[in-house]
């Protein structure tokens, strides 16, 4: 009898499959929600090596004039001056619009709210509530790149 009785408490019941079915669908829950978000920090908590791109053409650029390329998902305006290189962030930091060079003023334009930045990406005007953030450019035997973390 006693025997007989082990036996039966040893098998599985309905009862502990539902709780270990409701275990298993909490987890996967969980996990559905917690991974996105942790994915979606990650790059921003660990900062990431900076990426040297370069600049398609840019031997091309005549002083006052600019190119706009896209490195690591960042749009980025470089600027040719008189005496080099600039890269700015392309994106407005009022509204995310994309801002355009213009070479005859020496300011970038925002056309979305009238935002103006100088041509170190500060704000000059506008309901920008930051500078442009800037990055760094570098000339290896005639090329340019752009570094861009
Ligand atoms: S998005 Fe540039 S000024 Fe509003």
């Amino acid at each position: 009898m006693n025997k007989r009785m082990n036996a039966m408490e040893k098998q599985p019941t309905r009862r502990g499959f539902l709780d270990w079915l409701i275990g298993l669908c909490s987890v996967v829950t969980g996990a559905a929600l917690t991974v996105p978000g942790l994915l979606y920090l990650w790059p921003a908590a660990r900062g990431g090596a900076s990426e040297d791109v370069e600049v398609p053409n840019a031997s091309g650029l005549a002083p006052g004039q600019s190119a706009i390329l896209q490195v690591r998902g960042k749009a980025v305006i470089v600027v040719r001056e008189q005496t080099g290189f600039t890269a700015i962030s392309a994106v407005c930091t009022h509204l995310g619009c994309l801002v355009k060079w213009d070479g005859s003023r020496k300011e970038f334009l925002c056309p979305c709210h009238a935002a103006v930045f100088d041509k170190n990406g500060a704000v000059v005007s506008g309901p920008a509530p930051a500078p442009l953030p800037t990055y760094r450019v570098k000339e290896v035997d005639g090329k340019v790149y752009v570094s861009v973390a």
